[in-house]
C-alpha cells in the first residue's frame, strides 16, 4: 500500500490502533502530533493527554534526521522503512527502532493530497541485545578458558622459583646480597597475585538470601573512603526488590570492580553541579533473558556516572581481560565482575549515553522459567 486515505480509517479505527502492540503515531503535515496510541505513549514514555498538538521536537530529542525524512515523504507520497535508528527520548534515554513511514492522503482519487504521516514503530534494542548477549557470553567462557590455562602454566614454575629463591637466601654468606634475592621473592609474589586476579574467583559460590541494597551501602562506604569526597553518590532506590539467592562476597567484588572504573573515570571532575556523580539505581524486570534462559524476575543495578564516556574504540572490547587504558590498569576488573555475575546467572551490560556511562548488572532472582 502506497498511501493511506483519511476515508479508509475504518470508523473504529482509534479502537484498532489502541489495541496494537506496535507503537503507532499519527502527524498532520506541519509534523504535529495528531493521534498516539497507549503503545507509543510506553514507549516514548509521554502521555497522549499532553503531547497531542505538540511538534516532534517535543517526542524526541535530536529529532533533525527523522524530521527531514518525513517532510521528503509530505513531498513525495512516498512510504519509506527505515531500519535501526537510533532515537533519543526526551528523558536522554536511547532506543533503536525499525520504522515505517505511510503517508495518509485526503482521499483515493488524490493520493499526492498528503494530509499526514502514519508512523509504525518497532522497538528492536531487545533483539539486538539478544543476539550481541549470546556472542558475548560465548566469547567470555573461552576467553576465560584460555586465561586459566595460561595462568596455571605460569603459576607452577613460579612456586619452584621463589623456593629456590629462599633456599638460595638461606645459603648467602654475603649478606648484602640477598637484595637480589628479595627482589626475585618480591617480583614473584607480584606476579602470583597478578595470576591470582587472572585465574579469576576460584571459590565455590556460598550462597545465601540477601538485599541488593546491602552491598550497595558497603560498596558506597568502601568508595567514600577510597576516593575525594567531590564524588557525590546518588542512591535511586526501588524498596520493592526482592532478595535475591548469592555469594554477596563475590558479588561486592563484582561491584566493586565496576563503581571502581566509575570513580576512576570522575577523577577531572570537581565537586558542586558541575562535579562527579555516581548514581546507584536499582529496578525490577519481569520476563527478562538473558543468554537463553527467560527469567520471571531480575533485578537491575544501574551504576550511572557522569564521566568522559567509554572510549568508542573500547566500548565492545571491555569485558575481555587485558583490555584496559590506564596506565597501572590491568585490564582484570570488568572481567573478573563479568564472571562473577554470570556464575550467578546474570549479565552485566553497558552503554554510553549523552554525559552518561551506565553499567547494567542484571541479577536473577529466582529460578528460571525457561523458553
Ligand atoms: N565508567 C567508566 N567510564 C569510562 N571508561 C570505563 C568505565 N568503566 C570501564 N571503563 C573502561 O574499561 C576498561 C576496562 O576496565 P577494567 O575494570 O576491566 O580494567 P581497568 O580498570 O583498566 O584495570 P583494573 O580494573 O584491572 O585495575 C578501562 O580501562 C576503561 O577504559
Ligand atoms: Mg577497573
Amino acid at each position: 500500500m502506497d498511501c493511506l486515505a483519511i476515508e479508509m480509517l475504518p470508523p473504529n479505527a482509534q479502537h484498532v490502533l489502541e489495541s496494537l502492540n506496535t507503537a503507532v503515531v499519527i502527524f498532520d503535515k506541519e509534523l504535529h502530533l495528531s493521534s498516539i496510541n497507549p503503545a507509543a505513549e510506553m514507549l516514548f514514555a509521554i502521555s497522549a493527554n499532553q503531547m497531542i498538538g505538540e511538534d516532534l521536537s517535543r517526542i524526541l530529542s535530536d529529532s533533525e534526521a527523522l524530521a527531514a525524512s518525513l517532510h521528503k515523504t509530505l513531498e513525495s507520497g512516498h512510504p519509506f522503512t527505515a531500519r535501526n535508528i537510533l532515537l533519543t527520548l526526551v528523558g536522554g534515554d536511547r532506543i533503536t527502532v525499525d520504522c515505517t513511514v505511510t503517508p495518509i492522503s485526503s482521499g483515493k482519487d488524490a493520493p499526492k493530497d498528503t494530509q499526514g504521516l502514519l508512523v509504525e514503530i518497532n522497538r528492536i534494542d531487545r533483539r539486538l541485545r539478544l543476539a550481541h548477549e549470546e556472542t558475548m557470553l560465548g566469547q567470555q567462557v573461552a576467553n576465560r578458558a584460555v586465561l586459566r590455562g595460561m595462568a596455571h602454566e605460569i603459576k607452577n614454575p613460579l612456586g619452584g622459583l621463589r623456593g629456590a629463591a629462599q633456599l638460595l637466601e638461606r645459603e648467602l654468606k654475603d649478606r648484602s646480597q640477598t637484595e637480589y634475592t628479595r627482589i626475585i621473592i618480591h617480583e614473584a609474589d607480584r606476579l602470583r597475585n597478578l595470576v591470582d586476579r587472572m585465574m579469576g574467583p576460584n571459590q565455590p559460590l556460598n550462597k545465601e538470601p540477601f538485599n541488593i541494597h546491602r552491598i550497595l551501602q558497603h560498596i558506597a562506604k568502601l568508595i567514600a573512603v577510597e576516593f575525594p569526597p567531590t564524588i557525590d553518590l546518588v542512591r535511586d532506590y526501588d524498596p520493592s526488590t526482592p532478595e535475591i539467592m548469592g555469594d554477596p562476597e563475590q558479588l561486592t567484588q563484582a561491584f566493586l570492580n565496576v563503581v571502581r572504573n566509575s570513580a576512576q573515570a570522575l577523577k577531572d571532575k570537581g565537586k558542586g553541579k558541575d562535579g562527579g556523580e555516581i548514581k546507584f539505581r536499582t529496578r525490577i524486570e519481569r520476563k527478562f533473558t538473558i543468554g537463553k534462559t527467560c527469567h520471571r524476575l531480575v533485578i537491575r543495578t544501574d551504576i550511572i556516572d557522569n564521566g568522559p564516556g567509554i572510549k568508542e574504540e573500547l566500548i565492545d572490547k571491555i569485558f575481555y581481560p587485558m583490555v584496559t587504558d590506564k596506565a597501572e590498569g590491568t585490564g582484570l576488573g570488568l572481567s573478573i565482575a563479568q564472571d562473577i555475575v554470570q556464575n550467578h546467572g546474570g549479565l552485566i551490560a553497558c552503554q554510553n549515553q549523552k554525559g552518561r556511562t551506565i553499567f547494567s548488572i542484571y541479577l536473577p532472582t529466582g529460578d528460571p522459567d525457561g523458553i
